[in-house]
């Protein structure tokens, strides 16, 4: 009952149908790092992400403490599971069962048969009778009908169900049950007949190509007009994307991949060589699936009908995106002309005229706005208060960085509410607003630069306490220069007198600094004086991020996002992070 004994074989194919990614994901929080996932490496102790997993290697490496190894070797170390134990799990998971005599004590179902398999024979199956079935004249004329080449079904493997109520069941008959497991029968009064029955097959893979399940295209008028395989072990409707693993044979890279509603516009588009495409299977857009899609590239594009029931999926689609959309990401929207779908637009307009669909995608951001606006009305501070109110549990939901601030720009000047007060509504108790709100620092009269350099001239020792004062410029207090200059010079030279030291300036300069230094201070202690001078360099600190923070946000209030340089974009991250931290 050695591990040894199990055949080499069956292991390798256990790999092959396992995916990492899935099994890791499981169990380590993972996000897309170009063509790797990444995450804390669960083997060590580790503040940035070492440990990776390549989707196309199959495989795991951590750059830290070098773990690696493969599906198996990942159960082994981290479910401490031992090699026997992994891989039963692993054909479990996979439907299959471990040969009896090899298995350590679970017992599976007795079926050996592979799902996979059963269902790439049944699409195969469904693909021969385009050729040989009594009806496949009519079959293949609507195929011609409604546009469709030889070449591009069989590249989706579209294939015709027979009208018979048992072909499948006749076909491949001693895995009855089976069939009945894959969702390819149904059930009645205990006997049992095939779910599809005269329709067009649309096969529905993984990324890897397995055969999950289908969707069958009635012929004629009749209702529902699709049907689609049940949920199944190895079939969820919310997870899968049609499509996908065909946009993976034409393409491995994607800048953009479009999401549309229908199989028959997937298949058109890639018909005209529009082949980053995928569809839902008629349901609304799942995270689960925007989550797949973000890990193949960082721009998803929706694709709605430009009615109101369009855009009614589309805010539907948006507000599933929220949590998924953080910088990296883009999200953006085509809304069709009236009465087209991708596949009559590709067909009557051309490629080109979907490539400018493409191109000239809404931004998420504009949806997001218009159709918020369109729902108040502004001029009225009711109506202010209700975009409010309908605006901030939706900004709560979007991950800190630059959209979710570009939104908050945007918002403003609708609302009426500065900044501070905007956070407030989206983040109710949770910002400290006293902080936003930046109340002056008490500096008896003065600028609080001026305060700063009274303090520094009295006691030219807490000069050692400042950082990047250079970083101060920005600001519009009148003696700002005066006060970089001065604690440049004391880093400098740390013994000068303040006679020496005003010596420095013109004989203006000199009698206004000469009066900062004779000021009572109203503080006798020492450290009362370091305590003030910190707490007036670290809120000019402050405003320094505050000004950065407007500059960019200002700059990028009307821009799309996209054309946001990766600088800019990083140094707004920065900002916040810094403006969260003090
Ligand atoms: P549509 O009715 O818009 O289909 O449904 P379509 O792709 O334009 O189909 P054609 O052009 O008439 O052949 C879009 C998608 O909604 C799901 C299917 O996934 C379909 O591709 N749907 C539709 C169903 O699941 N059941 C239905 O009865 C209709
Ligand atoms: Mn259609």
């Amino acid at each position: 009952m050695s591990y040894q004994t199990i055949p080499q074989h069956f292991i390798d194919d256990l790999i092959a149908r396992t995916d990492i990614v899935e099994l890791i994901e499981a169990r380590v929080p993972l996000k897309s790092a170009g063509h790797n996932l990444k995450g804390l490496c669960p083997f060590h102790q580790e503040k940035s992400s070492s440990f990776t997993v390549s989707q196309t290697k199959q495989f795991y490496y951590c750059f830290g403490c070098h773990a690696s190894g493969n599906a198996i070797g990942f159960l082994m170390a981290y479910d401490r599971f031992s090699f026997i134990e992994a891989v039963e799990y692993l054909a479990k998971q996979q439907g299959v069962s471990l040969p009896k005599e090899y298995s350590s004590n679970t017992t599976y179902e007795k079926s050996n048969v592979d799902h996979y398999d059963l269902l790439k024979e049944v699409m195969q199956f469904y693909c021969q009778q385009l050729k040989h079935h009594p009806q496949k004249e009519r079959v293949v004329q609507y195929l011609k009908d409604r546009g469709l080449t030889g070449e591009i079904c069989k590249q989706f493997a579209i294939g015709y169900s027979p009208s018979e109520w048992d072909s499948l069941l006749k076909k491949f008959n001693p895995k009855r049950s089976e069939l009945l497991a894959t969702g390819m029968l149904i059930e009645k009064n205990n006997s049992h007949y095939d779910r599809f029955r005269d329709r067009i097959m649309f096969p529905i893979r993984d990324k890897r190509g397995r055969v999950l399940g289908f969707g069958g295209r009635i012929l004629d008028k009749g209702e529902p007009k699709y049907l689609n395989s049940p949920e199944t072990a190895l079939f969820h409707k919310g997870s899968e994307l049609y499509g996908l693993y065909e946009a993976m044979q034409a393409k491995r890279q994607f800048d953009y991949m479009v999401v549309v509603e229908g199989y028959m516009d997937v298949v058109a588009l890639a018909q005209y060589g529009i082949t980053t495409t995928v569809a839902t299977m008629g349901t609304a857009l799942t995270p689960k699936q925007l989550t797949r899609l973000f890990r193949l590239t960082p721009e998803v594009i929706l694709c709605f009908d430009g009615d109101d029931a369009g855009r009614d999926a589309a805010w539907r689609a948006l507000e599933t995106s929220l949590p998924l959309l953080s910088d990296e990401y883009s999200l953006k929207f085509i809304f069709l002309p009236n009465r087209y779908d991708p596949d009559s637009f590709v067909r009557e307009l051309g490629k080109d005229a979907f490539l400018q669909l493409i191109k000239k995608a809404t931004p998420f951001s504009e949806v997001f706005i218009k159709h918020l606006l369109a729902q108040v009305d502004t001029s009225y501070v009711s109506g202010q208060a209700r975009l409010v109110s309908l605006a901030s549990p939706l900004l709560a939901q979007l991950p800190q960085g630059v959209l979710r601030e570009m939104l908050i720009e945007q918002l403003m000047p609708y609302t009426r509410l500065n900044r501070a007060r905007l956070l407030e509504a989206i983040f109710p108790g949770q910002v400290n607003t006293r902080k936003i709100a930046r109340a002056p620092a008490k500096t008896g009269g003065l600028s609080p630069v001026d305060r700063a350099l009274c303090l520094l001239l009295q006691r030219t020792e807490v000069v050692g306490l400042v950082n990047k004062i250079e970083e101060l410029q920005v600001l519009p207090y009148a003696n700002t220069g005066l006060l970089i200059e001065l604690v440049h010079l004391l880093q400098a030279q740390p013994s000068l007198s303040i006679g020496a030291l005003l010596a420095h300036w013109p004989e203006a300069v000199q009698q206004e600094l000469a009066a900062l230094a004779a000021k009572p201070l109203l503080l006798t202690e020492d450290d009362a004086i370091v305590r003030e001078f910190t707490d007036i360099v670290n809120k000019l600190h402050q405003e320094v991020t505050q000004v950065q923070l407007g500059h960019l946000l200002a700059k990028i209030r009307r821009d799309d996002l996209s054309e946001l340089n990766p600088a800019d974009r990083s140094k707004i991250h920065e900002l916040l992070r810094k403006d969260e931290e003090v």
